[in-house]
């Protein structure tokens, strides 16, 4: 092999480096929401699932091509460090139903509104609980009903607290609490909101 050889195949090897280098970058680029997880997205779809959503205020909530990446849905937004999910903002779309369990799988969220929906007197779900890295609550107006759950209590990060309703007693079961005992345990409280809540 001849030096000029040698040389050339140096260049076809820093080229096919460089090539492999753009091709990764342009890939990143196309794609910059590199933690909406599968497990993210199948936990949205439960949740949708669990909905009537009369206005499609989901539509975008799919699995076609052109929605896959679940950070682009309406009132999903995903941290721009991790890619997860960080924050639902779903107040007032006229949903209905009930929420799906598997909503837990979303760990990373600090933010939650869920107000002005119709939940149909079901009770605010004890997994709320697990969201420890929740800062804002807000499920006013949502027709959520029975005992708040104690285990919002592990929520010590929570700056922000409205379970209020404008409607007192809308319908039998409206939201009550024996007692505030897991209220203490929320230090960085900032606002908080019981209004119509039964507290007797
Ligand atoms: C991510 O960055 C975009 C553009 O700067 C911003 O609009 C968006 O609010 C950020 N997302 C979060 C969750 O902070
Ligand atoms: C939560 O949703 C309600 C209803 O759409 C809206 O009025 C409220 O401003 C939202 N909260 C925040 C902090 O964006
Ligand atoms: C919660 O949502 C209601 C709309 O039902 C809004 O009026 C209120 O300001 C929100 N609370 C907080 C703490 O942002
Ligand atoms: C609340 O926190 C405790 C202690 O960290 C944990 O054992 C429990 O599972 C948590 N509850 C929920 C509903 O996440
Ligand atoms: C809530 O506060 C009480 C009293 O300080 C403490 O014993 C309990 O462990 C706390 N619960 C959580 C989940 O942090």
């Amino acid at each position: 092999m001849t030096l000029t050889n040698i040389d050339h195949e140096k260049q076809i090897y820093c080229f096919k480096v460089f090539y492999a280098f753009l091709v990764v970058l342009l890939l990143r680029m196309n794609n910059p929401c590199i933690g909406c997880s599968e497990r993210e997205m199948q936990a949205l779809l439960a949740f949708k699932q669990g909905l009537v959503d009369d206005d499609n205020s989901l539509l975008s909530w799919g699995r076609e091509v052109q929605n896959k990446d679940c950070c682009q849905w309406d009132g999903v937004y995903c941290s721009n460090h991790t890619g997860h999910v960080v924050k639902l903002d779903l107040g007032d779309q006229s949903l209905e139903g009930t929420i799906s369990p598997k909503l837990v799988e979303l760990q990373d969220l600090e933010y939650l509104n869920l107000s002005l929906n119709n939940f149909r007197g079901s009770q605010i779900p004890d997994f709320i609980g697990s969201f420890s890295n929740l800062r804002y609550l807000n499920l006013s107006n949502a027709k959520f009903g029975g005992e708040i759950p104690y285990q919002l209590e592990n929520l010590t990060r929570l700056e922000y607290l409205d379970l209020s309703s404008d409607e007192y007693g809308w319908f039998d079961d409206s939201i009550y609490a024996k007692n505030l005992n897991w209220l203490p345990n929320l230090s960085g409280l900032k606002h908080l909101d019981l209004s119509s809540t039964n507290l007797s």
